[in-house]
């Protein structure tokens, strides 16, 4: 049966990991940096290699074509792809899994001539960790980027999108021509490790994602009163970070409690201003995010948590300000590509289970364009955006073979 080469696969795997290596273990490569344009360079050369015509578009996409040099309304394509942007002190799996077992497919599919009747391609969505703005590329792609808000991206540092694009020699501005002709893509594939801890525990090799979770994230800011830290009494202190905090507590457990048991929520940025000892917080801001794949069930979160914020701020007497900064719809995979991936895994021998994916992926842009559906792999201790992130080789194997035969079943 045509396989993949596990051998040129990790050689690749190990070789990207190599831009932003850090000393530890793991990697940061953060979009537009040079430790990413670097990688980039590498990409395209390596598709080069692999007999794939490689191009790039005006979002910052690097694509590698077989039978294709652009997408076209009357070949549609089959693509698959993810990104090879991690967060900091990321691991090296999360992305580039997909985007190098992609190329390691279409090069083993151009070597045998494995049955492609369409065209394929395989892409590296940019900044698909939302450095500046999450899924950027695959948003440009499936005409999704807001042209009117690309000059206010930036970053959680203030750095701005256009200013990191052009440091890279992209023109941020453009990005929006990147939007592929509608009907160009016939489907969509991408392999992506789990990132959690539910395929190792259940045993099972290949996980078929059925839906991506919609992810909401709000800038919630408690505007309370600077004040001396030591001569103030406390039952008159207005504090900004202490209703911060109150809420952040209360909030994990509202969700816990009220949500679908799939819901989960984190508080990974906060800012206290003016952040010294010895003021009273005047403010306590937070970057709350949600995570949830009914979007029902999103909704009434968000409206929950917001009453919630109102009643910490009235009962602490702070004033509270929300600004959303991004709010993503739950997307669910086509019953077709979940059908064909099943499929491959059986003629592998492989069991499969359905799940829903806990992490945004660009499957979630292209399935408002494509029949659209993602492979999980088993991620070692289920850990995900750390250093040590990892699965197995012959998990990755497993995994590289059914989007092999997937994309041969999509193609033929
Ligand atoms: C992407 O990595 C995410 O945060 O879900
Ligand atoms: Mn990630
Ligand atoms: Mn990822």
């Amino acid at each position: 049966m045509t396989a993949i080469s596990l051998d040129r696969l990790r050689t690749r795997i190990e070789a990207l990991a190599r831009f932003g290596a850090l000393p530890g273990g793991g990697v940061t490569r953060s979009a537009w940096s040079p430790a990413h344009e670097e990688a980039r360079a590498w990409l395209v050369d390596d598709m080069r290699t692999a007999g794939l015509e490689p191009w790039i578009d005006a979002a910052g996409n690097v694509f590698g074509g077989l039978g294709m040099r652009a997408f076209d309304a009357a070949r549609p394509a089959v693509v698959t792809g993810s990104h090879i942007d991690t967060v900091p002190e990321g691991g090296i799996l999360d992305g580039a899994l997909g985007v190098l077992a992609g190329l390691e497919a279409l090069h083993v599919i151009r070597e045998t001539g494995a049955g492609h009747g369409r065209p394929l391609a395989v892409a590296a969505w940019s900044d698909e960790e939302g450095r500046y703005a999450s899924l950027f590329g695959s948003r440009a792609f499936c005409g999704k980027l807001d042209a009117a808000h690309i000059p206010e991206m930036a970053a959680a540092d203030g750095e701005r999108l256009v200013d990191a694009m052009a440091g890279a020699g992209f023109d941020a501005l453009r990005a929006p021509e990147a939007r592929a002709p509608a009907g160009s893509v016939g489907a969509y594939v991408e392999l992506h490790i789990e990132q959690g801890p539910r395929l190792e525990e259940a045993g099972i090799p290949i996980g078929v994602v059925e839906a991506i979770v919609g992810v909401r994230r709000t800038r919630v800011i408690f505007i309370g009163q600077a004040d001396h830290a030591g001569t103030t009494p406390m039952e008159r202190r207005r504090d900004g970070f202490l209703a911060a905090a109150e809420f952040a507590l209360k909030a994990r457990d509202l969700v816990v409690k009220r949500g679908s048991g799939r819901s989960v929520t984190n508080f990974g940025v906060v800012h206290v201003h003016p952040g010294v000892t010895n003021i009273v917080p005047a403010r306590g801001e937070l970057i709350h995010e949600m995570r949830e794949p009914d979007p029902a069930v999103l909704d009434r979160l968000a409206r929950e948590c917001s009453a919630l914020a109102k009643r910490v701020a009235k009962r602490r007497q702070v004033q509270v300000e929300f600004r959303p900064l991004s709010a993503t719809t739950p997307a669910p995979c086509a019953p077709r590509v979940q059908a064909v991936i099943e499929e491959a895994a059986a003629t592998l021998g492989l069991p499969t289970q359905r799940m829903h994916s806990a992490a945004g992926h660009d499957a979630q842009n292209l399935a408002a364009i494509t029949d659209a559906g993602m492979i999980f792999i088993p991620s070692k201790g289920g850990r995900s955006h750390r250093v040590d992130e990892m699965s197995d080789w012959d998990a990755i194997e497993r995994g590289a073979n059914v989007l092999l035969h997937t994309l041969i079943a999509l193609a033929s």
